[in-house]
Order: C-alpha cells, then sequence, then structure tokens
C-alpha cells in the first residue's frame, strides 16, 4: 500500500523560513522520517511539494485508486482554498491535514482551516514530529477499517 506525502507552498523553503516558528528541519529531513515510519509499516511512500495550487490538486484528483492515505500540509492554502476542499471531498483516501506551528497561538487568519471538515483528522502543533505523528494515526486508521 502507498501513502502520499504532499506539502504545499513555502515548504520546500522549510529550514530556512522564519526558523523560530517551523524549525530547523528542512523537507528532506521530513521526507526521510515520514519514509521511515512507513516502511517500517510495508507501505510505501509518494512525496510531492508545490508552490501551486493546481499542482496540488493534480496529485489529490490522481490519488483515487492509487494511494492508501494522505498526510498533508496545505501552509496557507488551508486558510483559502475551496478549490482544495473540494478536491479532499471528491476522493475516497483519507486525508490528515498537518501544521508544523500551532496555528491557534497565531494571527486570527490562521484559527480557519478551509480544509479541516473534509479531512480525516488536523495534527497541529507539535513541529515536524506532528508529520510523523500523522502517519501513524493514518496508517491505524487505514489497518483498522482493512483498506
Ligand atoms: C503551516 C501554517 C500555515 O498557516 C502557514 O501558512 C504555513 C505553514 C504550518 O505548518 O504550521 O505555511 O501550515
Amino acid at each position: 500500500k502507498r501513502l502520499l506525502l504532499l506539502n504545499g507552498p513555502n515548504l520546500n523553503n522549510l529550514g530556512n523560513r522564519e526558523p523560530e516558528t517551523y524549525g530547523s528541519a528542512t523537507l528532506a529531513d521530513v521526507e526521510s522520517m515520514v519514509q521511515e515510519v512507513v516502511l517500517s509499516h510495508n507501505y510505501e511512500l509518494e512525496h510531492f511539494q508545490s508552490n501551486h495550487e493546481g499542482e496540488l490538486i493534480d496529485r489529490l484528483q490522481q490519488a483515487e485508486g492509487n494511494i492508501a492515505g494522505v498526510i498533508f500540509n496545505p501552509a496557507a492554502y488551508t486558510h483559502t482554498s475551496v478549490a482544495l476542499r473540494d478536491a479532499i471531498a471528491a476522493i475516497t483516501p483519507p486525508v490528515v491535514e498537518v501544521h508544523i506551528s500551532n496555528v491557534h497561538k497565531r494571527e486570527e487568519f490562521r484559527h480557519y482551516s478551509m480544509l479541516a471538515p473534509v479531512c480525516m483528522g488536523q495534527v497541529v502543533g507539535f513541529g515536524i514530529d506532528g508529520y510523523r505523528i500523522a502517519t501513524l494515526g493514518l496508517i491505524q486508521k487505514i489497518e483498522s477499517e482493512g483498506g
């Protein structure tokens, strides 16, 4: 079974961008951490990052029938994107929303997630460890449903 790790805008710059908020680990570090969890459960991993909303939508659409679940940090599109919400709502694989920072401690506009109502769950504020937590939760869910 395959999982998809999907990262949205500016996360290619993880490690350099606002390290006081997002830490010093890079996206490659995130990818290898998730890869380790996924392999230890005998799953496979695909990883895709894009700064472009439409490319993220394309990958979500392609997940249908090919991917058992998605770990998704939609970054700033979390707070704005009706199109990503519709894409998630239209597919069968469960999607877990991840935020590195605790968005609820930050600006008001980050408190609202357009995507949370169509996601399986949300992991917020654990730093990059949130990706590992989300992956474990997602695998647990897939296994319990025999998917
Ligand atoms: C983020 C939180 C978003 O508000 C922000 O736009 C990001 C990163 C996080 O991981 O904490 O780019 O998704």
